[in-house]
């Protein structure tokens, strides 16, 4: 295709580009906190000085090339100029000037971004595991795996930290990336400001799975927030399936805890209320009887270096344990 023949199409692929994106819950473009609102008037700004600055330099380089070019019979050096104090001082001041306006509102924005939080912030621990997300909240005594329920328009604290290797946590909706580093606490403050499902990923290479390493964050009205904490601290103790729940105490309960039913063990995401989640493994799969079975018996298959190991269920064993599992809501 001449090149003719595409330039009319570009203004249909940029519509299509922005129509793709638009259901896309990890589009940096779309912000819903206060801390990727600042994030994306930093990025616009700079957008549009880039715009300018690519208008005023090609356009300076068309005016001399037409202005300047050889005329006619013209065969003559034209006049040969050296220095210019007038010229040089102009972009030398232009270009500070441009980089202050851009350098200052970073700058204030990262020591905000490191502001300690407000009292009655949320305070969640989000802890990296391999390969999937443990999220606490010490003062409502929740503790759950890979669904971050944050309430609207109230401010949240993640303390984040690895006790293996570096992960990185990041919604690029509603927070920015950060690392959670072994052996340290690092810290993200920010208030959502739309309801919503959002997506995020593990963004810092770690291992086999790395890509594998999804998480959600449900940005919750309060009244619903209250909701899902008041269901989460209650035990999940379900009689619906007694052989199902005798199996999970005998063989999951070294590395998961259901509350009411196991010792508490944090080595595999917690169970207490696995039931009630929308995903299962790290946000892979969709959490429903076909993929709770493929993923309980054979773990490495789905996740590569998975921990989860391979209990080695019979298949009604299995169908009871995912039956049991599917009623702890
Ligand atoms: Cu965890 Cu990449």
């Amino acid at each position: 295709m001449t090149q003719s023949r595409i330039l009319p199409l570009l203004p249909v692929l940029l519509v299509g580009l922005v129509a793709c994106h638009s259901g896309n819950t990890m589009d940096t473009l779309v912000a819903h906190s206060d801390l990727t609102e600042s994030i994306l008037a930093i990025y616009e700004r700079i957008f549009w000085w880039t715009v300018l600055l690519f208008i005023g330099v090609q356009g300076g380089l068309i005016y001399i090339i037409m202005r300047f070019r050889a005329r006619g019979d013209e065969t003559t050096l034209p006049e040969q100029v050296h220095g210019n104090s007038q010229l040089e001082i102009t972009w030398t001041v232009l270009p500070v000037v441009i980089l202050l306006h851009i350098a200052i509102p970073t700058v204030q924005f990262i020591f905000k971004s490191q502001a300690a939080p407000s009292p009655d912030a949320l305070k969640v621990n989000a802890i990296g595991k391999q390969w999937w997300f443990a999220f606490e909240y010490p003062a409502e005594g929740v503790v759950t795996a890979n669904e971050l329920h944050v309430p609207l328009g109230r401010q949240v604290n993640l303390r984040l930290q690895s006790d293996n290797v570096i992960h990185s946590l990041w919604a690029p909706q509603i927070f920015a990336k950060r690392d959670m580093v072994p052996g340290r606490v690092n810290q993200i403050t920010f208030k959502a400001t739309k309801a919503g499902e959002y997506l995020g990923q593990c963004a810092e290479y770690c291992g086999d799975s790395h890509s594998l390493m999804q998480f959600r964050v449900y940005v919750d009205t309060p009244e619903d927030f209250a909701k899902w904490v008041a269901n989460q601290n209650s035990n999940a103790v379900s009689e619906a399936v007694p052989a199902g729940s005798e199996i999970v105490k005998a063989k999951c309960g070294s590395c998961h805890t259901v509350k009411g039913v196991t010792e508490v063990a944090s080595i595999g995401p917690n169970l207490t209320h696995v039931g009630s989640r929308t995903t299962i493994a790290a946000g892979i799969l969709l959490n429903n009887t076909e993929n709770l079975k493929k993923w309980i018996s054979n773990p490495a298959g789905v996740k590569p270096g998975s921990k989860m190991i391979q209990v080695g269920l019979n298949p009604q064993e299995l169908d009871s344990v995912v039956s049991y599992l599917q009623t702890l809501k």
